[in-house]
């Protein structure tokens, strides 16, 4: 069982957790993740490693509600356990040996993904400009943590209500053509956010570095479930990513692949939902 020690509400919608785990603290690096069960009857379901702590043997998750599983994992408090916590999964991520500057991009919740990276590279001294896009204020997290851990933060909102209005690629264009010579751009977020991060860059031959999150069901690249198309070869996210080169992974694909079970997916996240409203979940 892995111990609760900690928990925040960032958002409505998006929850963090700091979970006893010392042997996946003491081996995860930027870019991993670990895949959970809440109990017997839980999914298993991958979330990004936001931090560690390894002398206190810590992992923190941050998470969405979306659905059955993040649901039920919410409902959980500091003092409860879960069934089990497998880990550390992937690759970790790996940027062009020499880089001196780089930009690290986070949508939404892909923020929390992207944070590791943005730490790791400022501590050893490479120049992390940091683009984090939101829908509106009311959701912004990580503010601080960027702020102490990059170069430059900008914060953008899609309805302008903080910081710069509009898209990250809109921020991220303004700053390339101003002059800003990235090594290498990180892109975590929505899928259609990463396809046109890597749009943006593409004709500027700036290497681009996406976190792919296609269904995930053992995490060992047994079962096939996460294949994703790079380069016109079929790759397993859990083995071989999450991190893949931004230009050449097949997004219309992964849309189309992550939508195929939708409709169950609504179902079990109102039968959550009414479980969690009665008490008996
Ligand atoms: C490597 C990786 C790292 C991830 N890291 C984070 C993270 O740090 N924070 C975060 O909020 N989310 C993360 N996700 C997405 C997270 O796994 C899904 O939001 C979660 O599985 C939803 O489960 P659910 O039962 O609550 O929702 P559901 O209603 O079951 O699903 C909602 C949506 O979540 C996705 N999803 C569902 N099941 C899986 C699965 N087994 N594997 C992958 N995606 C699934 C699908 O797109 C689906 O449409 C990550 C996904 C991957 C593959
Ligand atoms: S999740 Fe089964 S092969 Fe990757």
């Amino acid at each position: 069982m892995y111990l609760i020690k900690r928990k925040e509400v960032l958002n409505p919608s998006v929850v963090l957790m700091e979970i006893e785990a010392p042997y996946i603290a003491k081996k995860v690096q930027p870019g991993q993740f670990v895949i959970y069960r809440v109990d017997e009857q839980g999914e298993r379901v991958p979330l990004t490693v936001n931090d560690c702590d390894r002398e206190a043997g810590t992992i923190t998750l941050i998470f969405q509600l979306v659905g059955r599983s993040t649901l039920k994992l919410a409902a959980l408090n500091e003092g409860d356990s879960i069934l089990d916590v497998v880990g550390p999964l992937g690759v970790p991520t790996e940027i062009p040996e020499g880089a001196k500057r780089i930009c690290v991009i986070g949508g939404g919740v892909g923020c929390a993904i992207a944070y590791p990276q943005a730490k790791k590279y400022f501590a050893e001294g490479l120049e992390v400009d940091v683009i984090a896009g939101f829908r509106s204020k009311d959701i912004v997290i990580l503010e601080d943590a960027f702020k102490a851990h990059s170069t430059r933060l900008t914060v953008c909102t899609d309805d302008g209500s903080y910081g710069r209005k509009g898209f990250v690629t809109d921020a991220l264009r303004e700053q390339i053509e101003a002059g800003a010579k990235y090594d290498c751009v990180i892109a975590i977020g929505p899928v259609p956010m990463m396809k046109f991060v890597s749009k943006v860059t593409e004709p500027y031959g700036i290497k681009t570095i996406v976190s792919l999150n296609p269904i995930m069901i053992d995490g060992t690249g047994m079962c096939g479930g996460c294949r994703v198309t790079v380069g016109g070869k079929t790759r397993y996210a859990c083995v071989e990513g999450p991190d893949f080169d931004g230009h050449e992974v097949d997004y219309d694909e992964l849309m189309r692949r992550s939508g195929v079970f939708r409709e169950r997916e609504a179902d079990c996240r109102m039968m959550t939902l009414a479980e969690q409203k009665r008490g008996d979940a």
